[in-house]
């Protein structure tokens, strides 16, 4: 029998491959770790070779875990860390220089420059982004500009560029395809969101060739054959996008409204919003949820950066907990944070308040105030962080959010969720699926394929269970009251 999916998902710190059977359950999987590389402050790297060689490997590791035919395998999904570039050269294969990761923060300078040259609302308007050193653009401007001889390379139609799902596409097909989809272009700062192409003047502004650059396709398409010798048969890829948009996908987040949190280091959360391209005023992105057929569908993205990196500061900088795993124990030893509010603006505040100099504060500390009411008061940090992203989203998209589906390590922590499910007054669904990302790539890929319909698409990646809000809506305005007063007292903190 034909109908497995192999997903492929090339994260931050891993590789990770897994084999989906015709009713979406997993039957295999593989996995390695990425070495992450800081040759300086600010700067962050991966090895583009180690990338392509251990999803290769974890590919095949999770083929050989199943009992099935690599033959048996309809198709291929591709989701991957977004951002992230690499430029290589077309003949040899060969990568001529690291890939730059989207942490990395060595192009800031090329920012500002952007900046002041008033590029700002034209970027904001053509591609829905800030100007930012996260995004490709400035990352594949910064290796022309310091790999010697590379520009002239690159003038002479020698050199390739693109996101992590364009290096395996090209790898896996041969050499023959070199292509990106749309959501993974709209993640570059090159990309116009209207044309649905690469923009003239965004190319000039950085000097990049648009030779360089792959064809752009919709998520769900045909993206080439992956070749026979390397999973012992030719296997189509037939969906690509990126980790973020997969994972809104895998939740089923298919209709305008619909909304997915992602608890790791921060929090990433995305709100469809249907075919229309919302334009934020709250400080949040404009981004491509996917494109299938002819029709493109965006989302509203904001994202909170320091989230499960709280709780590990719980446990690594003060000791207050053994593991992330205890935090809710600990929480549970108290009935509620008695007024202790903690700010954890470690690295300053993102959307919607966008201040680089806010940092860290613990507010209303008594006599009284234990380890656990610190624990508490920073896992209710998450959910508040995660409201103020959500509530800028219902403003710009002028919809109430109808149900927030959310996955990632932190979910498991039912305190979190039931106190996230209060302060926004909306439910909080926490699914079955522990792989939400691969599923959403798999779930494209047999899309495309025709194994499954979109209704079908529905029934998978079912509720686990409903956090329902219990807080009166009075104590959860004056809650949330607190912790934005809070917030706007740490702001302009590092500028004493
Ligand atoms: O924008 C970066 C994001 O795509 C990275 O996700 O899961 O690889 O950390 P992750």
């Amino acid at each position: 029998m034909t109908g497995y999916i192999l997903a492929l998902d090339q994260g931050t710190t891993s590789s990770r491959a897994i084999i989906f059977d015709q009713e979406a359950r997993i039957i295999s999987q593989g996995q390695y770790e990425i070495k992450q590389s800081f040759p300086r402050p600010g700067w962050v790297e991966h090895d583009p070779e180690q990338i392509w060689e251990t999803q290769l490997a974890a590919a095949r590791d999770a083929i050989d875990r199943s009992a099935i035919l690599p033959a048996q395998i309809s198709a291929i999904g591709i989701t991957n860390q977004r951002e992230t570039a690499v430029v290589w050269d077309k003949f040899t294969g060969k990568p001529i220089y690291p890939a730059i990761v989207w942490q990395d923060r060595r192009t800031a300078g090329i920012c500002e420059e952007l900046k002041l040259k008033g590029l700002e609302e034209e970027i904001a308007s053509k591609t829905g982004l800030v100007i930012d050193a996260y995004f490709s653009a400035t990352k594949i401007a910064w290796i022309l500009d310091h790999v010697e001889g590379a520009r002239e390379r690159a003038a002479k139609g020698e050199l390739l560029a693109g996101t992590i799902d364009s290096w395996l596409i090209w790898k896996l097909t041969g050499g023959e395809v070199h292509a990106t989809d749309v959501t993974n272009a709209s993640r570059t700062m090159l990309f116009n969101l209207h044309f649905r192409a690469w923009d003239d003047s965004m190319l000039n502004a950085l000097n990049i060739p648009r030779s360089i650059l792959p064809e752009i396709k919709m998520s769900g398409g045909q993206f080439g054959i992956a070749k026979e010798h390397w999973f012992g048969a030719s296997i189509p890829i037939n969906s690509v996008l990126g980790d973020q948009q997969a994972a809104l996908f895998g939740h089923t987040c298919l209709e305008a409204g619909s909304a997915k949190n992602t608890y790791g280091t921060g929090c990433f959360i995305l709100m469809n919003t249907g075919t229309e391209a919302v334009v934020s005023r709250h400080g949040l992105l404009t981004t491509v949820a996917w494109g299938i057929g002819d029709e493109m569908y965006y989302a509203l993205e904001g994202s909170v950066f320091v989230a499960g990196a709280a709780i590990q500061w719980l446990q690594e900088g003060l000791g207050l907990i053994q593991e992330p795993a205890s935090s809710e124990d600990k929480a549970r030893e108290v009935e509620d944070s008695e007024g202790v509010v903690v700010v954890p603006a470690f690295t300053g505040l993102g959307a919607p308040y966008w201040d680089m100099y806010s940092r860290g504060a613990i507010f209303g500390l008594t006599r009284g105030t234990t380890a656990a009411h610190l624990v508490r008061a920073t896992l209710e940090s998450l959910a508040f962080q995660s409201r103020d992203v959500i509530g800028a989203m219902e403003k710009d998209a002028g919809m109430p959010l109808t149900e927030l589906r959310v996955d990632g390590g932190a979910v498991r922590n039912d305190l979190l969720m039931q106190f996230q499910a209060d302060i926004l007054g909306s439910n909080v669904t926490r699914t079955d699926y522990s792989e939400t990302t691969a599923l959403g790539a798999a779930l494209l890929a047999g899309l495309t394929s025709g194994i499954w319909t979109k209704e079908q698409l529905l029934t998978f990646n079912k509720s686990e269970r409903v956090f329902t809000p219990l807080m009166e809506s009075e104590e959860r305005e004056r809650r949330y009251f607190a912790w934005q007063d809070a917030v706007s007292r740490t702001m302009g903190w590092e500028k004493h």
